[in-house]
């Protein structure tokens, strides 16, 4: 899904990130060059539209010359996709974060998401995507989602962001609870320019828990200044980056 690298990288760019380079499958390589030029691209082998595990050597030459890594938005759901995915979150010695297809691909294999490796690991499902990973049900997960992050954490050893309102933000120690943000950000692509933004602030050196924290206060301050001016209910997604520059301009 070609959409939600743009939004990911778009975000990250306004996130202040330095160099960037998408690694996307070859079909839809083009758009995502096309989309921006201050981006690098790497184009990815290919099956019914999902990258091959065959890719996973461009994908490790790449990350020899980077910071951070964030891995998931629209990347499909195929086997060997999640193989690839697995390969990348236990041996890239950089901070990752993981998120959409990218933590599906953990399904039923949940106790490999506790990573060997001394490089942070930022989790940012929201409540679906935790059900499934924990084989319970949303509303159960919903009615105690501090404790359900919390715990989370605790068994990956990673930290955990949980979506919706109210964000929770835990690395089994500390606990925050975002405020920030509205319904406008209940739509398709919200996620992606999240995943873009933590990968940004991992990539400038911010320590993991933070740079979560961070994020989803400046995703949800963002969202505001959208909707002051054009509704929650009328926000598009790419307004959503569009509104980074004005919340910058609120903390820097
Ligand atoms: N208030 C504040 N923040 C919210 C709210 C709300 N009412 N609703 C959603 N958000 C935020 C979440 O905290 C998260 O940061 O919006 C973001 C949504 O992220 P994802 O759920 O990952 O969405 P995304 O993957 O981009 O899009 C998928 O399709 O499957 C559906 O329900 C799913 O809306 C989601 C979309
Ligand atoms: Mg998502």
């Amino acid at each position: 899904m070609s959409g939600a690298a743009r939004l990911s990288a778009l975000s990250a760019l306004r996130g202040g990130v330095g160099l960037l380079t998408v690694a996307t499958a070859e079909s839809v390589w083009g758009i995502v060059a096309a989309e921006n030029p201050a981006w690098m691209t790497l184009p990815l082998a290919e099956q019914d539209g999902c990258c091959r595990l065959q890719s996973l050597s461009v994908i490790e030459s790449a990350w020899e010359r980077k910071t951070a890594l964030a891995v998931g938005p629209g990347l499909g759901q195929t086997p060997e996709v999640a193989d690839l995915v697995k390969v990348c979150y236990s041996r890239c010695p950089l901070p990752l974060v993981l998120d959409a297809d990218g933590l599906n691909a953990f399904v039923g294999h949940v106790d490999q998401l506790a990573c060997a490796l001394e490089a942070p690991r930022v989790l940012t499902p929201h409540p679906g995507e935790l059900a499934r990973l924990l084989g319970i049900e949303v509303r159960e997960l919903q009615r105690d989602r501090e404790n359900v992050a919390v715990k989370f954490a605790r068994q990956t050893g990673a930290v955990v962001l949980l979506k919706g309102a109210q964000t929770v933000i835990t690395d089994g120690d500390r606990l925050a609870v975002n405020g920030t943000g509205n319904s406008g950000l209940a739509r398709g692509g919200a996620g992606d320019v999240l995943t873009g933004l933590i990968g940004a602030l991992l990539a400038q050196g911010m320590e993991a828990f933070s740079a979560a924290q961070f994020a989803a206060h400046f995703h949800g301050l963002a969202a505001d200044i959208v909707a002051t001016e054009k509704t929650a209910q009328a926000m598009l997604v790419t307004e959503l980056i569009d509104a980074f520059p004005a919340a910058w301009k609120r903390i820097l």
